[in-house]
């Protein structure tokens, strides 16, 4: 499974890129209005980075004014992917660009017919949101894992990116029911690769080699 950074905070985006985890990053309005900096600076940053796909999303609602918003965006770097809402508006949008080779994340995805038009319509990629699924007590993996069956009994070409990631089990049961791609927040990609057993366990190999090297003194 690959990992997406869900930030745009150069910082994290830094950290975690250096060890070798970061496949690509995604952003949203909400994301980018935290970073208090220059949309476009921003993202053009963040493409500097990560060679894989950078969500950059669309802020129009009617596909003209979406198409024209992304043309440009898409001229910020190579591997930027234009995020499009999933609304009837979107998918003329998605439609449209993926007849001039860009790249779209169809984003706010909520039912398997949501996933499956986004797909149709020529997205690259489709971003159900699992968190915001749960908060309504839905389970949100049984869109991900219903998804994947759908794109696979048609021979769909859209990655699924598993998105409103809130917790280490919503990665792991993500990755169990085979979604192309995690976009995960920069303050819970630690907690992946932690256990507190691990940390008892060096704790105590420290000990007994100072233990050890004392009693060699
Ligand atoms: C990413 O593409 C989504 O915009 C993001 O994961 C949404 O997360 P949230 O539901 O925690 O805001």
């Amino acid at each position: 499974m690959k990992f997406f950074l869900d930030t745009a905070n150069v910082e994290e985006i830094k950290r975690i890129h250096s060890l070798g985890l970061v496949d690509g990053v995604t952003t949203n309005p909400t994301i980018i209005s935290r970073e208090g900096r220059n949309f476009e600076e921003v993202i053009k940053e963040i493409c500097s980075i990560v060679s894989g796909p950078v969500s950059a999303e669309v802020i129009s609602l009617d596909a003209e004014g979406m198409v024209k918003e992304a043309r440009e965006i898409a001229k910020w770097a190579d591997n930027i992917v234009v995020k499009i809402p999933m609304t009837e508006e979107g998918l003329k949008a998605t439609h449209i660009l993926s007849q001039e080779g860009i790249k779209t994340n169809v984003t706010l995805i909520f039912s398997v017919a949501q996933g499956l038009m986004a797909a149709k319509a020529g997205a690259t990629f489709i971003s159900p949101f699992l968190g915001r699924l749960d908060d309504i007590g839905t389970p949100g993996i049984k869109l991900i894992e219903d998804l994947r069956t759908v794109l696979n009994n048609y021979g769909l070409k859209a990655e699924i990116i598993a998105a409103s990631i809130r917790s280490l089990e919503h990665v792991e049961a993500t990755a169990k029911v085979g979604a192309h791609i995690a976009t995960i927040p920069g303050s819970l990609f630690p907690k992946l690769w932690s256990h507190p057993l691990t940390d008892n366990g060096i704790a105590q190999f420290m000990k007994d080699w100072e233990s050890f090297k004392k009693e060699e003194a």
